[in-house]
């Protein structure tokens, strides 16, 4: 997944925009892919996935944590995400359909709080980012 420079910059716009709510829109995609996709609430069988769960908003706060930190790494997503792409692959294995379902959901989160943010370019920019930090997530399976 090739990232062109216009994609970089709107993904980067994109942050600079959600910027020090990231944490919510971290936390607003989960509780949106556990209701939409409930077969991945199997991974998360030691959380509360209640409604309002403090839980799912720490950890949404780490995963957008985690995206951040992917954009300010954009050209070395493989160097920046490195630790959690051994998590992800090597101990959790988290089957990769799931990142796909997150980072829709993800998607989701921020088009319903910015309208007119994603253009259908920046969309895809979006998009885009999300599978190749998802491609780096699931890329040490053995
Ligand atoms: C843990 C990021 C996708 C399941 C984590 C952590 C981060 C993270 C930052 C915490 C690591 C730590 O505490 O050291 C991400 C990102 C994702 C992603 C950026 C994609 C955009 C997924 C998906 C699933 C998943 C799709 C499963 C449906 C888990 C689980 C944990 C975890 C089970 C451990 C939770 C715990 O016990 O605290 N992830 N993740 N992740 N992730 Fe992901």
């Amino acid at each position: 997944m090739v990232l062109s420079a216009a994609d970089k910059t709107n993904v980067r716009g994109v942050f600079a925009k959600i910027g020090g709510q990231a944490d919510e829109y971290g936390a607003d995609a989960l509780e949106r892919m556990f209701a939409t996709y409930p077969a991945t609430k199997t991974y998360f069988p030691h959380f509360d996935l209640g409604k309002g769960s403090a839980q799912v908003k720490g950890h949404g706060k780490k995963v957008a944590g985690a995206l951040a930190e992917a954009v300010n790494h954009i050209d070395d997503l493989a160097g920046a995400l490195s630790k959690l792409s051994d998590l992800h692959a090597q101990k959790l294995r988290v089957d990769p359909v799931n990142f796909k379902l997150l980072g829709q959901c993800f998607l989701v989160a921020v088009a319903t709080r910015n309208p007119g943010l994603l253009t259908p370019e920046v969309h895809a920019s979006l998009d885009k980012f999300l599978c190749a930090v998802g491609t780096v997530l699931t890329a040490k399976y053995r």
